[in-house]
């Protein structure tokens, strides 16, 4: 049996790596990239480390964010964003996101979304990354280039850089920027206004409104609460939803749950699939994003379809193309930036060889399997990357890639725990829960870290 590519090299090698985006995904390649040895360039566009962390209250031209001609702001996050998830959670394994004094701070077990930017600001910090990332340098292209390298362009201050070589191309330029929209009929005469959860930020526009919201996840969880505190009227429209759960909201006078919109008029009406009809001033995209990588040249080795981003060889390495281009952070429903840093250091060894692929036609083979398990098991082309309770097992094999401790079990405890809290609370887990004991287990763990650093818990 021929040994697998990457096993007859030397070991250790050290690699020019490029990579896009400084996010939470971007800073932790970075990290683990140079721990492994190699150099790096982060490319950032925008000014600051933090992706999707940097808060702004600036929106785009185009609510829906269909105009591709559009100056496209990053991030999604509204005003009043507090994690999803607890921050025992959150972060990387030798950088636990516990509290810290300081001006600004949020000692809050599910943090507002600054303390995500500023523990993020910080990580870059300690480990000496933001010096590596040229700020408001955006990527305009990459490209296979002679010998397996890859060719690099980048763009500064409207300025088209010469073409860079490197060894590999790290991608990790986040996946909830670009809208994914309902298609709606009867949409171009309605007379109202549509948008992308987007493009919201706070509840003000939305006084004494009627507002219609698509979608079942977080977003549209959020932002129909955050809005039915200045709304005359919120209507949630689901498209898989079981009929004993739709009406009123036990909780809101102002809040109704629908099936999914079947039609909308030019005076003003929406029916929705249950025959319920609401003439409403505003329909909110709550439906989640696409995944975009518009600098991407790759002969067609890697498409994107129906959102799933492949061939894919573990979310990570595109079989034709590994090891030279990787991703970091594609799937989702998990705890990302665990997933991160673990996809991270699989990358870093990949790369200097210490860590073996299996021959390219072994991935796209495993590729395969794993597409037709999805199609066997029902699962839509959408839900490729959707991972929800599978994060663990897939977790503990990339750990076991790269002889790291498996993911602890605490933390994926946790993460069942609350999203249980989650639905049995659904207005105040935040603020209410009953897992002390995980977070003393955390916390017993943290230790090592924290002391090290001179933090407090
Ligand atoms: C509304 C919302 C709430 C969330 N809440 C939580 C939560 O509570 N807890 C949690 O753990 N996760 C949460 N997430 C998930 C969050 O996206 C991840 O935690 C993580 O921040 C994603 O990091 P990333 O690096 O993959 O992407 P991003 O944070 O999007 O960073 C990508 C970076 O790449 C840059 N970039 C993009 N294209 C280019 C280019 N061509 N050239 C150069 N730079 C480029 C961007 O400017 C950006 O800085 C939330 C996401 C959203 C949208
Ligand atoms: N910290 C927080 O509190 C917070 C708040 C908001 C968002 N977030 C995070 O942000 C990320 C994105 O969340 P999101 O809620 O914006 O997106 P999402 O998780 O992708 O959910 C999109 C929703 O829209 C529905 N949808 C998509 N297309 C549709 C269509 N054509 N017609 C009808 N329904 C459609 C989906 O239904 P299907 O499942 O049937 O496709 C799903 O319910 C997640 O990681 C989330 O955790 C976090």
């Amino acid at each position: 049996m021929p040994l697998p590519s990457t096993a007859r090299l030397p070991p250790l090698v050290s690699r020019h790596v490029a990579v896009i985006g400084a996010g939470a995904g971007g800073l932790v390649a970075a990290r683990e990239l140079r721990r492994e040895g190699h150099q790096v360039v982060v490319f950032e566009k925008g000014d600051q480390v933090g992706g999707t962390w940097v808060y702004t209250p600036k929106v785009e031209s185009d609510p829906l964010g269909l105009d591709p001609n559009r100056a496209v702001v990053v991030s999604s996050l509204y005003k009043s964003l507090r994690t999803n998830l607890p921050r025992e959670c959150m972060g990387f394994r030798d950088f636990p996101f516990v509290t810290r004094d300081g001006k600004d701070r949020d000692p809050r077990r599910f943090p507002g979304h600054w303390e995500v930017l500023m523990y993020l600001q910080d990580f870059a910090t300690e480990f000496g990354i933001t010096e590596l990332v040229r700020f408001e340098t955006e990527v305009v292209s990459v490209g296979l280039a002679e010998g397996g390298k890859w060719k690099v362009k980048s763009k500064s201050r409207d300025r088209i850089g010469a073409d860079e070589i490197y060894d590999a191309v790290v991608v990790s330029n986040g996946h909830f920027t670009e809208p994914r929209i309902a298609d709606i009929p009867g949409i171009n005469s309605w007379p109202g206004k549509q948008m992308h959860s987007h493009n919201y930020r706070i509840p003000a526009p939305f006084r004494d409104q009627v507002v219609i919201l698509i979608g079942s996840a977080a977003s549209a969880v959020d932002i129909s609460r955050d809005i039915a505190r200045v709304a005359k009227e919120v209507h949630i429209a689901i498209r898989s939803v079981e009929d004993s759960t739709l009406g009123k909201h036990p909780s809101y006078d102002n809040m109704w749950l629908h099936s999914m919109i079947e039609s909308v008029h030019d005076d003003g009406r929406v029916i929705f699939q249950d025959g319920s009809t609401v003439n409403a001033d505003v329909i909110l995209h709550c439906t989640g994003y696409k995944y975009h990588f518009p600098f991407l040249e790759t002969d067609g080795a890697l498409s994107v379809d129906d959102n799933c981003v492949g061939p894919l060889y573990e979310h990570v390495f595109p079989p034709a193309l590994a090891p030279g281009l990787s991703f970091i952070g594609l799937p989702w429903k998990v705890l990302p930036f665990p997933m991160f840093e673990l996809q991270s250091k699989w990358i870093a060894g990949v790369l200097s060889y210490r860590i073996a692929l299996p021959s390219k036609e072994e991935m796209m083979e495993k590729v395969k399997a794993f597409y037709s398990s999805l199609e066997a098991s029902g699962i839509p082309k959408r839900y490729t990357h959707n991972m929800a309770i599978t994060q663990f097992d897939y977790n503990n094999w990339v750990a076991a890639q790269c002889s790291c401790p498996s993911f602890e079990e605490w933390k994926k405890q946790m993460y069942l725990v609350t999203a249980k809290n989650r639905v049995v609370r659904p207005e105040t887990y935040r603020d209410e829960w009953e897992d002390d004991d995980f977070i003393l287990q955390a916390q017993e763990d943290f230790k090592k870290f924290t002391t090290l650093r001179g933090l407090a818990q």
